[in-house]
């Protein structure tokens, strides 16, 4: 009996010792983000869901508030106190300025062993390094450009979708006409800077984007198709509800995908929503590129902080490794609503809008249309991205007038880089 006794306290140790080296051996991470929707959450759960089948320990760290800025708030409390997260959700410049400030770990190791160069666009992969290092892996390709409808609702008015904005602008029109509200829209700064650059893009084209909301440039920003982008983003202000303010960006998804409104502009994050719903695209929601030319770039890209526990730089690879695996880049995006990152991933899986998304992702890399995001943190620093979300929402929110807007904008924009 005694000898039994022994046995089976030998073996719940040995147990406990490899249960500890598994975990070891996976690692844990904490993971600070702020996918908190329907579409975002099935997302981060295909993440969490296939670390923690390698066998590590996931901790998971979201903090609510579409666009980001509430989680960026709060990655810099916990750098600032000395305990950053293992892995943030974090994207374009914002991994520069981390990194500039040593305060990112590389992870070159895992890109050298599973040829990442290889398999990501030339930009994103630039985007993803410091000092020619991986810092970063890339989760996703979401395009910001994009224009859902419900087509119940365009069938009410006898309408298509909209290939100019003066046919947006007829076609929202007729559904005002017919008391139903035209532009879905949460008034967010960065909902409302969201409108305002698929302007920039759809009215200025291409160069005056790159030129306007890149480079910076004065003569753009304070040029007649800036007031024409702001005399647009005024027509779309007519047609939104009166409780638009402050409403949730999936809220407003929601009035498309339930008749109450026609149209949203919204990347394709917005599809995730739909499809968490159920709904079929081409049948239930349409797609369609916003009227223009161009693709706006906003990839979202898991950073790894530098944590002294072995722990969790252990975790940092795994993570690293798991995230750029063409399963995972397949899985994730079908929830999400942008399509991988990594360019060999087929599409077999995917729907006509993610179809269209690569076809005019290529297109746009083609033609030098491949815009990043100012909107969601891809083209400016933080501190240039605000000043931009500042006039347009104050634009938004009051009776200012495209050329005060354009004017008290190119001043902003100068001040925030002195
Ligand atoms: C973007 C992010 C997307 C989605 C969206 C709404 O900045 O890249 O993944 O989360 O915000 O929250």
């Amino acid at each position: 009996m005694r000898s039994e006794r022994w046995f089976m306290a030998a073996a719940c140790a040995a147990g406990l010792f490899l249960s500890s080296q598994a975990v070891q051996a996976q690692g844990e991470v904490e993971v600070l983000h702020w996918w908190t929707s329907g579409g975002e959450a099935a997302a981060v759960g295909e993440l969490k869901q296939s670390y923690e089948a390698e066998g590590g320990t996931w901790i998971d760290s979201p903090i609510a508030g579409g666009g980001g800025d509430a989680a960026m708030t709060a990655l810099r409390a916990r750098v600032v106190s000395g305990n950053p997260p293992a892995a943030v959700q974090l994207k374009g410049p914002g991994i520069q300025e981390w990194a500039d400030q040593g305060a990112l770990a590389s992870v070159e190791d895992v890109a050298g062993e599973n040829s990442w160069d290889e398999h990501l666009p030339e930009v994103l992969a630039g985007i993803m390094k410091f000092e020619g290092e991986y810092v970063a892996a890339p989760v996703n390709i979401h395009r910001v450009d994009w224009l859902w409808a419900n087509p119940e609702v365009l069938a009410r008015v006898d309408a298509e979708m909209p290939t100019t904005w003066e046919e947006f602008n007829a076609v929202a029109d007729k559904l005002q006409a017919e008391g139903i509200t035209p532009l879905a829209h949460g008034g967010q700064p960065w909902q409302d800077a969201t409108l305002f650059e698929v302007l920039v893009l759809g009215i200025g084209g291409p160069d005056f984007y790159r030129s306007a909301l890149v480079d910076l440039n004065e003569e753009a920003l304070e040029s007649q198709t800036m007031v024409d982008v702001f005399d647009q983003l005024r027509k779309l202000r007519g047609y939104v509800d009166p409780n638009f303010s402050g409403r949730d960006w999936n809220l407003a998804t929601a009035m498309v995908m339930n008749g109450e409104a026609g149209f949203q502009i919204m990347g394709d994050w917005a599809k995730g929503e739909f499809l968490a719903a159920g709904k079929v695209p081409g049948k239930d929601f349409l797609c369609a590129a916003a009227p223009g030319n161009g693709f706006l770039l906003n990839s979202d890209s898991i950073a790894f902080f530098n944590v002294r526990d072995g722990d969790q730089q252990e975790g940092q690879k795994v993570l690293a490794s798991l995230i750029m695996s063409p399963d995972f880049q397949e899985s994730f995006n079908l929830a999400k609503g942008s399509i991988p990152a990594r360019t060999d991933v087929a599409l077999d899986a995917f729907d006509e809008c993610a179809q269209r998304s690569r076809a005019d992702l290529e297109a746009a890399i083609e033609a030098d249309a491949l815009l990043p995001s100012m909107a969601h943190e891809m083209a400016v620093p933080r501190t240039v991205r605000g000043e931009f979300m500042d006039v347009v929402t104050n634009f938004f929110n009051s009776d200012m007038s495209s050329q005060d807007a354009v004017e008290t904008l190119s001043s902003a924009i100068e001040r925030a880089q002195l």
